[in-house]
């Protein structure tokens, strides 16, 4: 793991940008495996900023997202479908038809994760996943539990998961119980995987993920066995990291 540490919000972002930026220019086909949350919003900014400059080309890249809440269709401003759209996709030279996420409408659990991992394995996998990491240490929304699971699948979202996403709804109420999320083996399997995290109330998350034992109780802990994971933070969600046996 290479762990980039970041002064400020504005550097996390550039840094994890040159990251995805990289992979783009030396792979103009690259498929990217992108996040939703408040962590890549800057992210997202700064590649539009680069491609308005003329320095970025999406023209060639697939996307696949992490995951989508289910009930909600794109035309849902809660939806990461939505998101999607607003954040990146419509400021950006991305063909509409290689961009891709979870069918939130599609009631039939089965037929909506199988799809998904139908359609990545036709993209030909991964070849840099995007990360935020949930205060429990979810990543995408696979929560804690008892194992970990390794395809796309349809997840009743823990209380603490609800009330964190609760300030991007109206009211807690309006948070839907469930998601399709991509599952941990479809993570581990990209190339290259960026975390990204920012603020004391990840700091937590991001410590034992990186240094304690790898267990399902704690999911993004998995990235430990990943051969290529970078860790972009600032100060507050490192400070764990300084403090404890583990040093810069
Ligand atoms: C959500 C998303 C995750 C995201 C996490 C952290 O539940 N499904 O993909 O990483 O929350 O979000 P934030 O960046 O807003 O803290």
């Amino acid at each position: 793991m290479r762990i980039y540490q970041a002064d400020n919000i504005k550097e996390l972002n550039r840094k994890a940008a040159n990251l995805i930026s990289a992979q783009m220019i030396l792979k103009p086909d690259s498929v990217l495996g992108l996040a939703t949350g408040a962590s890549p919003i800057g992210v997202y900014k700064q590649l539009i900023d680069w491609y308005r400059k003329g320095d970025l080309d999406f023209a060639g890249i697939r996307t696949v997202n992490l995951d989508e809440y289910k009930g909600l269709g794109p035309e849902d401003p809660q939806s990461y479908h939505y998101y999607m759209q607003e954040q990146l996709f419509s400021a950006v030279n991305l063909r509409q038809e290689n961009t891709y996420l979870p069918d939130g409408t599609q009631e039939d659990e089965r037929t909506a994760c199988e799809d998904y991992d139908a359609l990545i394995r036709q993209l030909g996998g991964i070849d840099l996943q995007l990360l935020g990491i949930g205060r429990n240490g979810h990543i995408g929304f696979n929560e804690p539990g008892e194992a970990f699971i390794r395809n796309t699948h349809c997840v009743r979202l823990s209380e603490s998961t609800i009330q964190a996403n609760a300030r991007f709804f109206a009211s807690r109420e309006d948070v839907p119980e469930y998601a399709y999320t991509m599952g941990i083996g479809d993570i581990l399997q990209a190339k290259r995987v960026v975390l990204i995290a920012f603020g004391e109330e990840k700091a937590r998350a991001c410590y034992e993920a990186f240094t304690g034992p790898i267990t399902p109780q704690l999911p993004a802990s998995i990235l430990q066995l990943h051969p290529n994971v970078s860790l972009v933070a600032d100060r507050a969600a490192l400070s764990l990291f300084a403090q404890g046996e583990y040093t810069l």
